[in-house]
């Protein structure tokens, strides 16, 4: 019936005025305490219940499935919608025992922070837009350098996550290296440019591969190194090649968290003038971390390095950090020029990013730092990796098979039957006390563990350390 009316001037002005009703009637301090209880419910509890959703909870988002509505409806009923049918068919990758993909929990500090950032509601993308903005942008960058022991002259970016963190890197190192070549990438694009020669080794990241193409070097077009068994380049097979060249390396490998040789690869880049980039989406952190120096060894000498916030860093999603030895890399790939925008005024986000509006993600950032302190950071990768080493130890001495050195915060585990493999994991999902997920290496499957939330304590690990015993015995994975 509504349907006949949709086209009237009359219908839309009263859809306007009911909007508008809708929007008068918003209490918003109740809305935003009530939202608020709801948040605290959410993160007291996520440590008592199942990691995975239940298949009721999973049948519940069936709610969510109506029609986009004519007349819209309260904001208070809304919320308890996403509250009432969307908590609980989450993951609860904030507690204790979640461990898979790499995906962190979130600190006090940073989920606060958030809250806060939401309310500003600031566009990050110009300092005149928010100065507060752009002074702890400034803060945090400073302290990220400092904190990972970068050199001093390097310029960070915050964006979205690691893959765009390392599409900005090599954004900024492909326009340099050719540039350094005589051709001006950012004004007269890629067609008939210098070839340039992209090297990443066969362990390199998949999303490495896709922020390769997003900035049009091609997933198909890199020299592939092969990859110990570990996963790491194997510098001795780095091609004798010479002309414009990036090379992608790797600080912790996704499955084995191991790393690179960076000094082999660092010297074999400055013979021909190279770009060296680092993909550490989670591995950048170890640089925090004196006791894993070892790991790092040639690290800082590199040109670019992208890491996740979101990630070891346990800041909320979407935070992913490039940084580049030289910031005026980034301003020769992304400033951006037009008439409204004010003229220079200190570091403006907009123009060392792929991005012009965006959220003031250095916050976050910035209360995880101030909150951990540089201990707290490197005790941070310490005990995480720490609790890695005894589940691999846990699983090796009941019979299953660690495929990797645990030398960070990923365990690479299979059992001697990859169908018994396959049915650990689904086990292990389906009880609910942990999560781990499946991959493949060297061909065949295996279930990944990375420990990445800070909220992990030793008593997760003895009951996740139980429940995979339990599971694999129960299909038959140990005796
Ligand atoms: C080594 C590595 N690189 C890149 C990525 C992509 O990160 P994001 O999902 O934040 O884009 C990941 C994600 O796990 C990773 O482990």
């Amino acid at each position: 019936m509504l349907e006949l009316f949709r086209g009237q001037s009359w219908y839309f002005e009263i859809g306007l005025a009911t909007a508008a009703y809708v929007l008068q009637m918003t209490d918003t301090d109740v809305l935003l305490d009530d939202t608020a209880r709801r948040a605290r419910r959410y993160v007291s509890s996520i440590g008592g219940r199942a990691v995975a959703p239940s298949a009721e909870a999973l049948d519940a988002l069936s709610r969510f499935e109506e029609p986009l509505p004519v007349v819209g409806r309260s904001a208070e009923e809304t919320i308890a919608l996403l509250d009432d049918a969307g908590s609980p068919a989450t993951l609860a990758s904030t507690g204790g025992r979640y461990f898979g993909f790499v995906n962190g929990a979130t600190l006090p500090s940073a989920l606060a922070a958030s809250w806060l950032v939401s309310s500003w509601d600031q566009n990050a993308a110009l300092p005149v837009m928010s100065p507060a903005a752009a002074k702890i942008s400034d803060v945090a960058r400073r302290w990220l350098v400092e904190a990972l022991g970068l050199p001093s002259s390097t310029e960070a970016a915050f964006v979205t996550g690691a893959t765009v963190a390392n599409a900005t890197c090599l954004a900024a190192a492909r326009d340099r290296q050719l540039a350094a070549a005589g051709w001006d990438v950012p004004r007269d694009g890629l067609f008939g440019a210098p070839e340039l020669t992209v090297v990443a080794g066969a362990q390199a990241h998949s999303t490495l591969l896709k922020s390769l193409s997003m900035v049009g070097l091609g997933r198909e077009r890199v020299i592939r190194v092969p990859a110990d068994d570990q996963g790491r380049l194997i510098a001795s097979e780095l091609p004798d090649i010479d002309g414009p060249v990036v090379v992608c390396a790797q600080a912790g490998e996704v499955n084995t968290g191991a790393f690179d040789p960076f000094s082999d690869i660092v010297e074999w880049a400055r013979e021909r003038s190279a770009w060296v980039h680092v993909d550490g989406a989670f591995g950048l952190w170890a640089m925090s971390d004196l006791s894993r120096a070892h790991l790092v060894e040639g690290l800082a000498h590199a040109d670019s390095w992208a890491t996740d916030g979101h990630k070891w860093l346990n800041v909320t999603y979407d935070c992913g950090i490039a940084f580049v030895r030289d910031g005026d890399d980034l301003r020769r790939s992304f400033a951006s020029v037009a008439g409204y925008l004010p003229p220079d005024g200190g570091y403006e986000a907009m123009h060392h990013t792929p991005q012009s509006s965006q959220r003031a993600r250095q916050v976050e950032v910035w209360a995880a730092l101030r909150t951990l302190g540089v201990d707290g950071l490197a005790a941070l990768v310490t005990s995480l990796s720490d609790h890695a080493v005894r589940i691999g130890s846990a699983l090796d001495d009941a019979g299953l098979t660690v495929l990797n050195d645990v030398v960070l915060n990923q365990v690479l585990v299979r059992a001697d039957h990859d169908d018994a493999t396959v049915e650990l994991i689904a086990a292990i999902q389906a009880d609910g006390t942990c999560w781990c997920g499946p991959t493949s290496w060297a061909g065949r499957p295996a279930m990944r563990v990375s420990v990445s939330g800070w909220v992990t304590t030793s008593d997760d690990i003895t009951q996740s350390i139980d429940a995979m015993l339990r599971c694999a015995r129960q299909v038959g994975a140990i005796d």
